[in-house]
C-alpha cells in the first residue's frame, strides 16, 4: 500500500515551533486581521472576568446595605458588560474565522500548484488517494484548527491566569483550597491526552487508507463489475471500514472517562469551596459576597481546562497534518529547468540520442545504449513488441524522466540545459492513454488556449476526420464532456486527441499510437488522420499499425530496451529481420 510512503512521517515529533513559525507566515498577508482578532480574544477574556467580581460588589455592598438604586446601577452594568462580551466575541470569531478560511485557500492552493509541478516519477510512487487525502484531508484538519478556535487557547490561558490571580486577591487561602484540586486535573488531562493523541493519529491514517481504497475502487468500478470482485471488495471494505470505527471508538472511549472526571472534580472543588468556604463566612473571616463570587469563578475556571485539553489535541493534530503538507511541500520535483537556461526559439536542426540508458528505478535498465537522429521534417517511427521501451523513449525526450547516462541533444543544446516550458511547448504529445477532461469538446481540443478560435479548432477537427461526429452531437463542439471522456468511443477520443496536438501546431509531434482496437471504418478513419497529421512534420510515431509507418523516413526496431534494427520499409523487408517477421504477422492475410 503505497500511500504509506507518507504515511509514516507522522509517527517522528509532531509538536514542533518550527511548523508553527512555518504555518505563520502564511498569516503574514493577513496580519492585521490576526492582530486585531487576537486583541479582541484578550478584551473577551478581560470581559469575562467581570461578571462574577460585579455578583460580589452587589451582594455585598448593596444588598447588605439595603441600597437600592446602587443595585439597579450594578444590574445594569452586568447586562452592558454581557452584551459588549457578546459583540467581541462575535466580532473576534468572524475575523479569525474569514483570516483562518482564507490561510487554508492560500495553502490548498499551493499545495496545487506544487504538484503540478511534480514528474511522473513522483505519481509513479504515490496513490492518487493518498495525495488527494493530503491535499483536502489534511488541510480540512488544519482547517478544523482554525475553526474549533485553537488559536482561542491563548484566551483560555489568559482567562485562568485571570481568575487565579484574581481569586488570591479577593483571598488567597481559600483560592488555595480550590486550587488544591488542580493536580487531579492535570493528571486527568495528562492521561487523556496522549491516549487520545494516540487514536487520532490512528484515525488519520485510517481515512487515508479508506481514500486510497475508493479511489482506485471506484476508478475501476467496469472492472470491479467484470470480474465480480464486487463481494471481495466489499469484505476488504469492510476490514478497513471497521479499523477506523475501532480507533474512533477509542476516542470516544477516553472523551466519555475524561468529562465526568473534569465534571465530579469541579464539583469536588464547589463542595470544598462551601464547606471551608462558609465556615469562613461563619467565622466573620469572609463576606457572603466573596463566597458567591468564588462559587462562579470556580465554574469559568474549570471550563476552560477542558476546552484546552481538547484544543490542545485538535492541535496536536493539526501539527502532525502540518507536518505531512509541509513534506509534500518540500518534496522537489526532480526535473525543473536549470537556473542559466538556454533559449531555443525554433527548432531548426536535429535531435539526436547519444548513448542513452534509462532505468525507471534503480538499475533495471529499460533502455540501453540507444543512439538514432532525426532531422528537422523527417518522420520517424518506434517499432517493437509491447514492453520494448517505445513509449520510455519519448517520456525522455519529453523530460518527464531523465536518462541514466548519455544524452539526448536538441540542435546540439543538451535537453537538460533547455527552458523546460519552451520545449514542451514546441511538441505535441497524442498519449498512448488519450486523455480527456471533464468539460466540453472545445475546451479538450484547445486545453485553455483562448487564442485559438472555434474556428480554427473546427478546421483541425476537419483534417483529422472528428468534425463529422462532432457536428452530429446535440451541441456540437459545446457537448460536454464527462470526466477521463466517459461518454465517447475510444475511437473518437482518439480522434479528439489528434486534433488537440494538430491545433497546436507543434514543431515536433509525437505519437504514441494507442493500441484500442476500433472498427474498420473508425480505423479508416484514424489512419487517413495519421496521414494528414504526420504530412511534412517532424514526428515520431510509434506505431503498432505498420500500415501507418511505411511511409515514415526512418523505421527504428526495438527489442527489449536495445536498437535491434534502423531504415527504412524497403531496407528493413529486405533484411528480413524483426521487422520483417512483425510485417508477415500483420499482413499474413
Ligand atoms: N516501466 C516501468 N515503469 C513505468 C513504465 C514502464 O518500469 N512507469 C517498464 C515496463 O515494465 C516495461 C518497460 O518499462 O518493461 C518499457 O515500457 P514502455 O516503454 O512503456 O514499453 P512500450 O514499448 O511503450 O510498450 P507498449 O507497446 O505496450 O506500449
Ligand atoms: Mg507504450
Amino acid at each position: 500500500m503505497r500511500y504509506h510512503h507518507f504515511e509514516g512521517q507522522e509517527a517522528g515529533q509532531i509538536y514542533d515551533w518550527q511548523l508553527i513559525k512555518r504555518l505563520s507566515r502564511y498569516l503574514s498577508p493577513y496580519k492585521y486581521y490576526f492582530i486585531s482578532a487576537l486583541a479582541l480574544l484578550f478584551l473577551g477574556s478581560l470581559l469575562g472576568l467581570v461578571g462574577p467580581y460585579l455578583t460580589k460588589v452587589a451582594i455585598d455592598t448593596y444588598i447588605q446595605q439595603q441600597n437600592i438604586s446602587g443595585l439597579n446601577f450594578i444590574a445594569l452594568l452586568f447586562i452592558g458588560v454581557i452584551l459588549l462580551e457578546l459583540a467581541v466575541r462575535y466580532g473576534q470569531i468572524q475575523i479569525m474565522q474569514y483570516t483562518g478560511q482564507r490561510v487554508m485557500q492560500d495553502l490548498r492552493a499551493g499545495l496545487f500548484s506544487h504538484l503540478q509541478r511534480m514528474t511522473p516519477k513522483f505519481y509513479d510512487k504515490q496513490s492518487v488517494g493518498g495525495v488527494m487525502s493530503r491535499l483536502i484531508g489534511d488541510i480540512e484538519v488544519l482547517n478544523e484548527m482554525v475553526t474549533s478556535g485553537v488559536v482561542s487557547m491563548l484566551g483560555d490561558l489568559f482567562m485562568l491566569l485571570g481568575i487565579m490571580g484574581v481569586l488570591l486577591w479577593l483571598n488567597y487561602k481559600l483560592a488555595l483550597v480550590v486550587f488544591s484540586v488542580l493536580p487531579l486535573i492535570f493528571y486527568a488531562a495528562q492521561v487523556f491526552r496522549k491516549k487520545v493523541r494516540e487514536s487520532f493519529r490512528q484515525i488519520r491514517a485510517r481515512m487515508a487508507k479508506i481514500n486510497a481504497f475508493l479511489q482506485e475502487n471506484l476508478g475501476g468500478m467496469t472492472i470491479v463489475q467484470a470480474f465480480c470482485r464486487q463481494q471481495k471488495n466489499l469484505e476488504q471494505f469492510k476490514k478497513i471500514n471497521g479499523d477506523y470505527l475501532d480507533s474512533y471508538l477509542k476516542t470516544v472511549f477516553y472523551y466519555a472517562l475524561f468529562f465526568p472526571a473534569i465534571e465530579i472534580t469541579t464539583a469536588l472543588a464547589m463542595a470544598l469551596i462551601i464547606w471551608y468556604g462558609g465556615g469562613q463566612v461563619l467565622q466573620g473571616a469572609l463576606t457572603f459576597g466573596v463566597l458567591v463570587a468564588f462559587i462562579e469563578y470556580t465554574q469559568r475556571f474549570f471550563r476552560p481546562i477542558n476546552d484546552l485539553s481538547e484544543k490542545y489535541n485538535i492541535l496536536q493534530s493539526a501539527m502532525a497534518a502540518a507536518e505531512r503538507v509541509f513534506n509534500l511541500l518540500d518534496t522537489d520535483p526532480d526535473i525543473s529547468s536549470p537556473d542559466k537556461t538556454q533559449e531555443l526559439e525554433q527548432f531548426s536542426k536535429t535531435i539526436e540520442f547519444k548513448q542513452v540508458w534509462f532505468a525507471y528505478s534503480g538499475d533495471e535498465h529499460v533502455l540501453a545504449d540507444i543512439s538514432f537522429s532525426i532531422s528537422k521534417g523527417e518522420s520517424v517511427a518506434l517499432v517493437g513488441l509491447t514492453g520494448a521501451g517505445k513509449t520510455s523513449i519519448i517520456s525522455l525526450l519529453a523530460r518527464f524522466y531523465e536518462p541514466s547516462r548519455g544524452q539526448i541533444m536538441i540542435d546540439g543544446y543538451d535537453v537538460r540545459q533547455l527552458n523546460l516550458k519552451q520545449w514542451r511547448s514546441k511538441i505535441s504529445l497524442v498519449s498512448q492513454e488519450p486523455f480527456l477532461f471533464s468539460g466540453d469538446i472545445l475546451s479538450n481540443i484547445r486545453l485553455g488556449r483562448e487564442d485559438i478560435s472555434p474556428a480554427c479548432v473546427e478546421q483541425a477537427a476537419r483534417e483529422v476526420n472528428a468534425h463529422q461526429f462532432i457536428s452530429q452531437l446535440p451541441k456540437g463542439y459545446y457537448e460536454p464532456i464527462q470526466e477521463r471522456g466517459a461518454n465517447l468511443s475510444a475511437g473518437q477520443r482518439q480522434l479528439i486527441t489528434f486534433a488537440r496536438a494538430l491545433v497546436f501546431d507543434p514543431q515536433l509531434l509525437i505519437l504514441d499510437e494507442a493500441t484500442s482496437s476500433v472498427d474498420s471504418q473508425t480505423e479508416a478513419l484514424i489512419q487517413d488522420a495519421l496521414e494528414k497529421l504526420l504530412r511534412g512534420r517532424t514526428s515520431i510515431v510509434i506505431a503498432h499499425r505498420l500500415s501507418t509507418i511505411q511511409r515514415a523516413n526512418k523505421i527504428i526496431v526495438l527489442d527489449k530496451g536495445k536498437i535491434v534494427e534502423q531504415g527504412s520499409h524497403q531496407e528493413l523487408l529486405t533484411r528480413q529481420g524483426i521487422y520483417y517477421w512483425l510485417h508477415q504477422l500483420q499482413f499474413k492475410d
